[in-house]
């Protein structure tokens, strides 16, 4: 009897405690988690850009390093491949990643988007989205919103079945509606703004019990909080005195192109740009990225986005610790924390100390004061007196006194030793290579059509493949003057991107190549033709759909001509409204070459018997054994030039060697003096090494297979491991 009472005694205390402490609200200074303001620090990690089995490992550094919360985008394409067809599988299996955080104690920003950005395809949308009848992406359009919302809810549903929301007890504290989407709206003029309002209105109206966030978006309406991205954020403001300052993205780094630098941004002022951030009154700052990982597969968008999305993150692609940033800012974190009593209490009272020079003190009645005190100029150290004490300011860089009197953390002063992350060779060997040229005579899939004139590449592939066949014949008379001696015939062709190869009766006659910058790509080059019919084969290659821009939906890939020949008795002739016979996709993706179920049909050819260079548009394919001890691991490609590779069935992502870093300018400074990204390995490759998941791996006999656009030498490419040399 007596127990039933405790226990209903209990069940109710329980009850009571969870509505009472399960609630997430925000106020002019903090977002107020169970009646408590937090200085909040997060970081992002993209689940899908590692796999489920690193994920423990990276949520354990990311609470190690000092954070609260984890913030990651929703990919809508990788969960609904086609319509009302969804998958939360593997390494798309976003409630086991944000129980993964919850086990650690710490929080989520859930990034719903659904548009996202991220430098992922099409910015996260699902690629049939683009053919739903009448659709104009992110405007006030019907057919959109009614996809945006039927996403939305299905992502808020699945949450709130798991229990994902902090007012249910989960780690969810924070949703983001769009991205981004401030100077896009404004370009689309009144309809930007009434589904801006819309957007806000739906997620909302979803009934999370968590606020919403809307990113660089300074009209978003209450109650919604508008947020700060950028390389800084001290000089932003929500748009609403009682909304509190948030900086969702601040830049631990910059993603990278094929053909562009690499960066690097310093640590010192990344901790600069935190300190001076929360010093003014700011409460949550989100690192992007603190793991960037990999695109695996194609995942990449751009287009040209690497396979590598390393962002110079505090935690690198492969999961390692990188030092000093990683270390430099968990010092950060710590003494951030021993203000926290003091951040979330009162404004700063701000004083000069000098010309370039300021104090900001926070000072409540009831508990211990903190101080910052900043030195902006660039250059020069500066000798400052606060409190009656001297204190030496190394320049920019804000020093942080926990309880208003001895300097805890200098953010220009790094104590962390740093660490050199280095591939090293490994013990495995690839072995038993093979070779299968890729031809265009044969398709046995049907999917070969012949149309009147030039398609829109992505329309004919839907983006199951990088890859579509354009290809017409020509008939040359063979009183055609260059048969005897005369001037070779000029081949014009006009792509919108992103790279072109050029197959005259199935030699391969020249290749071009467009870049992020410079989607689109004109080859004009002679070729050698014969009296008779001659076969015309325009290999297009796109490299990850864009992901950001206005309208970025209806950006044309492909062959769209003018596609024409000059030089010929007749002049020119235009060959844009030729037939044109089209072939998505490589015979090898028909025939899965890539997995150890692939069709016997295919010949292989051992290697050992070829004498020959490879031609362009050859498949690869070994075998190895995994490597002993658990470093991670990658597959040094430099002896490659261009595709895609795969490990047991499964695409490591798209690779390009030959496309060296070429566009390299140093350090970039922003208006200061201070650096704040540089660009470095000049010359070299963008991305030579690709990550290549142990968890994907046997211990033997482990299938590789590569395709390889241009050429290159299989027989140096080799596994190495990431190690972290002291
Ligand atoms: C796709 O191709 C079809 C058939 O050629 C055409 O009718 C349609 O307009 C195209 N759609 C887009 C969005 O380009
Ligand atoms: C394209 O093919 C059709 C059907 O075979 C034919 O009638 C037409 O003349 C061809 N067009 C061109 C430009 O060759």
């Amino acid at each position: 009897m007596k127990s039933k009472w405790v226990l209903l005694f209990l069940m109710i205390f329980q009850l009571g405690f969870q509505i009472m402490h399960c609630s997430v609200t925000y106020d002019n200074k903090a977002i107020v988690i169970n009646g408590e303001r937090r200085i909040l620090i997060s970081g992002s990690i993209h689940y899908t850009r590692s796999t489920p089995e690193m994920w423990e490992d990276l949520v354990k550094k990311a609470k190690d390093g000092g954070l609260d919360v984890i913030d990651t985008y929703v990919f809508w394409n990788v969960h609904e491949p086609s319509p009302g067809n969804y998958n939360f599988e593997g390494r798309y299996d976003l409630v086991r990643f944000l129980k993964t955080v919850q086990k650690a104690g710490m929080y989520v920003h859930l990034r719903i988007g659904p548009y996202v950005c991220a430098e992922w395809n099409f910015g996260g949308f699902p690629v049939w989205l683009k053919y739903v009848p009448g659709i104009s992406f992110r405007t006030d359009n019907e057919p959109f919103k009614r996809a945006m919302k039927g996403f939305t809810e299905k992502i808020v549903n699945l949450m709130k079945s798991a229990k994902m929301f902090e007012s249910q007890g989960g780690p969810i504290i924070l949703s983001q509606v769009e991205n981004e989407y401030g100077s896009v709206g404004k370009a689309y003029g009144g309809d930007g703004l009434n589904y801006m309002k819309w957007a806000a209105n739906m997620a909302v109206g979803l009934g999370t019990g968590v606020p919403w966030v809307m990113c660089k978006e300074d009209d978003a309406p209450d109650p919604i909080i508008n947020t700060c991205n950028g390389f800084y954020c001290d000089e932003f403001s929500p748009n609403k005195p009682y909304k509190p300052t948030l900086w969702t993205e601040a830049w631990s780094g910059w993603f990278t192109e094929f053909g562009g630098p690499v960066y690097e941004r310093p640590v010192q002022d990344l901790a600069f740009g935190v300190a001076r951030f929360i010093q003014k009154g700011g409460s949550f700052v989100n690192y992007y990225m603190y793991h960037g990982g990999t695109n695996f597969g194609r995942s990449s968008g751009g287009p040209f986005i690497t396979t590598t999305y390393d962002y110079d993150a505090p935690i690198d692609e492969y999961g390692l610790i990188r030092q000093p940033k990683y270390g430099h800012l968990k010092e950060l974190h710590t003494v951030i924390k021993q203000c926290e009593p003091a951040l979330v209490s009162v404004d700063p009272v701000i004083t000069t100390l000098g010309s370039l020079q300021q104090a900001h003190v926070f000072s409540p009645d009831s508990r211990p004061c903190a101080a910052f005190l900043s030195n902006y100029d660039p250059n020069n150290i500066a000798k400052v007196t606060f409190n009656n004490k001297h204190y030496t300011l190394s320049p920019w860089s804000i020093s942080i006194l926990p309880d208003c009197n001895n300097v805890a953390f200098n953010t220009a002063q790094v104590g962390v030793e740093s660490t050199q992350l280095e591939m090293l060779v490994s013990d495995s060997k690839m072995f038993s290579w093979e070779t299968f040229t890729e031809d265009l005579t044969v398709s046995d899939e049907g999917s070969m059509f012949t149309a009147t004139g030039l398609l829109e590449q992505i329309n004919v592939t839907r983006d199951t493949s990088d890859y579509l066949w354009y290809t017409t014949s020509v008939d040359i008379d063979s009183s055609e003057s260059f048969l005897r001696g005369g001037e070779l015939p000029k081949l014009l062709v006009q792509s919108s991107g992103h790279v072109l190869h050029v197959f005259i009766n199935g030699e391969h006659s020249g290749s071009g190549f467009g870049s992020r910058k410079h989607r689109k790509v004109t080859y004009k080059e002679n070729i050698n033709l014969r009296a008779g019919s001659n076969k015309i084969a325009l290999l297009s290659v796109a490299m990850g759909l864009p992901n950001i821009g206005g309208h970025y939906e209806e950006w044309e890939t492909g062959v769209l001509g003018p596609v024409a020949l000059y030089g010929l008795n007749q002049g020119k002739r235009d060959l844009s409204w030729a037939n044109w016979t089209y072939q998505a996709g490589l015979k090898g993706e028909a025939m899965n070459i890539i997995s150890s179920n692939a069709r016997s049909s295919i010949k292989w050819m051992q290697d050992s018997l070829i004498t020959q260079k490879p031609p362009p548009l050859t498949w690869h394919k070994a075998y190895f054994n995994a490597p002993d001890g658990d470093e991670p691991l990658a597959l040094d490609m430099k002896s490659m030039g261009k595709g895609e590779a795969w490990v047991n069935g499964q695409s490591i992502g798209r690779y390009w060697t030959t496309f060296a870093n070429g566009d390299c300018q140093g350090c970039h400074y922003a208006g200061t003096y201070r650096p704040l990204t540089c660009q470095i390995g000049c010359g070299q490759p963008t991305q030579r090494w690709y990550h290549v998941p142990r968890s994907w791996l046997k211990s033997t006999n482990n299938l590789l297979v590569l395709f390889e656009e241009l050429g290159g030498d299989p027989s140096m490419v080799s596994l190495v491991k990431r190690s972290m040399v002291q």
